[in-house]
């Protein structure tokens, strides 16, 4: 398969014609980024005429009910909102949407005859994709369904049909393995579209772009130069309504388990020999394999957590992770969780990766920090030597998207004094243009065939496997918390943890 990265055209390709068939319509996700998602690359002329979409839902509607919600939650999550009414109204008559529960069968029926329907009314050519966005505990029984009523296959020659399928993929190895299990029984695997969006983030996508398409980085990406690396996703914001979801996952499942893996691999991998969909999974899957594995009796000396207590979020008091809505007062669920990795290859050897993620952090900021090795030996006296840091590389993903590279820089004057000084790249300055929303990118490359930017099965599993020690210990042992304050960069276990690892320091972005 032709990786359109290559071509550097990814974003001016257009869909071919094709259905997309959103499970959960009336939730959170289809109001927050699918639909406006949808609507964004219809404006933007990537989503042919022979296009149409069918939510599916519990909410009792129809398809004008189902369109006014789809048009308020457009106005309101779209970026510059409903800015042009005209597009929106045509967009908005494609749109289609069946009342039913998907454990129900009958459900199915209905969808297959409005599939057939819209193919020979709108021509959309049998082309489908199912996104399963719904609760985790319906996706078996939606691929269950979906196989049972043959829409795993399309009825038209040539045609093709896709199952995109949300997070959290699998609550542990187990049951990972088990929905890999089921989910393949229906679908080959080329059909299996598993999302994580954090890969249809600009900023992670130049990752490979910025290793491999310049040669001054490449050659110092390796134990000789660096010192470590730190990968960190923190979100200033507490649980917001997801208590629901949440007690069940914490910040490893929720965070590291997928984004922030994801992200590592990209970092960590070696060249791939092409920009072809295996070829780069294939690389991903290699460096996850060469993670040293976390024993169960020395997860203290891999892993922190913690939880967030009452404290400040932008100037005002809020309370602690035990009182939100929703959350048991003695919850033991981590909002903030920090990971070692040791990768056990001749290019990281001896380089820890330290991954973290939290809620309520001060700020929110996603980046990965390259930290080099000191210079072997110091010219500089003391005074000036005190100053100087070691150069670090840092990869913004958001927000405030960019790369900085950190130097040191001799201050002006008759005196050597020594100060670290940034040289800065910014998305937004240098071209002046937005970024596409990490679910347009992933959608459109969805409907064209493109799994680059989808976790692979064996990556869900190898990357359950590597955190299940860690989940295990955490699950058997009961933590104090809270241990950090709301508004803070986590618990000082976490500092510690790193000065007591050669002397180190969590950035404070
Ligand atoms: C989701 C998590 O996958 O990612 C959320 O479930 C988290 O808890 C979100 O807030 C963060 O995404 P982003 O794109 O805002 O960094």
């Amino acid at each position: 398969m032709t990786n359109p990265l290559s071509q550097g055209l990814r974003i001016e390709r257009k869909a071919p014609p094709c259905v997309i068939v959103i499970f959960g319509a009336s939730g959170d996700l289809n109001k927050r980024k699918l639909m406006p998602a949808l609507y964004s690359l219809y404006q933007q002329h990537l989503l042919g005429s022979s296009f149409a979409t069918i939510g599916i839902g519990r909410t009792q509607m129809d398809n004008e009910a189902f369109r006014e919600l789809m048009t308020a939650a457009v106005r309101e999550f779209a970026e510059g909102g409903l800015a042009d009414e005209d597009v929106w109204r045509s967009f908005a008559k494609q749109l289609h949407y069946i009342a039913g529960d998907p454990r129900e069968q009958e459900v199915y029926v209905r969808l297959g005859n409005l599939l057939d329907e819209l193919d020979k009314k709108t021509g959309t050519a049998g082309n489908r994709i199912f996104y399963l966005s719904t609760p985790p505990e319906l996706y078996t029984p939606i691929v269950t369904n979906l196989g049972k009523a043959k829409l795993n296959v399309s009825p038209v020659r040539d045609a093709w049909v896709r199952i995109i399928i949300e997070k959290p993929f699998g609550y542990d190895l187990k049951s990972a393995l088990a929905l890999n299990e089921h989910v393949g029984s229906v679908f080959q695997e080329e059909q299996v579209y598993r999302i994580d969006h954090y890969l249809g983030k600009e900023t992670v996508q130049n990752v490979m772009v910025f290793r491999f398409a310049n040669g001054i980085f490449e050659p110092l990406w390796n134990h000789k130069y660096i010192d470590h690396v730190q990968i960190t996703a923190a979100e200033a914001v507490g649980v917001e309504g997801r208590a629901g979801y949440y007690e069940g996952a914490g910040a490893l499942r929720d965070m590291i388990q997928n984004h922030l893996l994801q992200v590592f691999s990209l970092i960590a991998m070696e060249p791939p020999v092409s920009l072809d969909a295996s070829a780069i999974r294939d690389e991903k899957q290699k460096v996850m394999m060469a993670v040293r594995p976390i024993e169960h009796g020395e997860v203290n000396a891999f892993a922190v957590r913690g939880q967030y207590g009452q404290g400040t979020s932008n100037g005002r008091a809020v309370m602690g992770y035990r009182e939100e809505k929703g959350v048991n007062p003695q919850s033991t669920t981590e909002t903030y969780a920090m990971v070692k990795l040791l990768v056990d290859n001749w290019r990281w050897a001896g380089v820890p990766f330290y991954i973290r993620s939290g809620k309520r952090m001060p700020r929110r900021v996603s980046e990965v920090a390259i930290q080099f090795k000191e210079v072997p030996h110091l010219l500089f006296d003391r005074t000036a030597a005190d100053r100087i840091h070691p150069n670090t590389l840092v990869m913004r993903i958001q927000p405030d998207e960019g790369i900085t590279l950190r130097f040191s820089a001799k201050l002006p004057g008759q005196a050597v004094h020594i100060r670290d000084v940034n040289m800065d790249f910014q998305y937004g300055t240098q071209f002046g243009r937005h970024s596409p929303e990490a679910y347009e990118r992933l959608l459109l490359d969805c409907m064209l065939g493109d799994p680059t930017l989808f976790a692979r099965r064996d990556m869900v599993e190898k990357s359950w496997e590597l955190l299940m020690p860690i989940l295990d210990v955490w699950a058997a042992d009961k933590p104090k918390f809270p241990n950090y304050e709301a508004g803070s960069w986590g618990p000082a276990a976490a500092d510690e943890f790193l000065a007591k690892d050669g002397g180190r320091r969590w950035r404070r972005p």
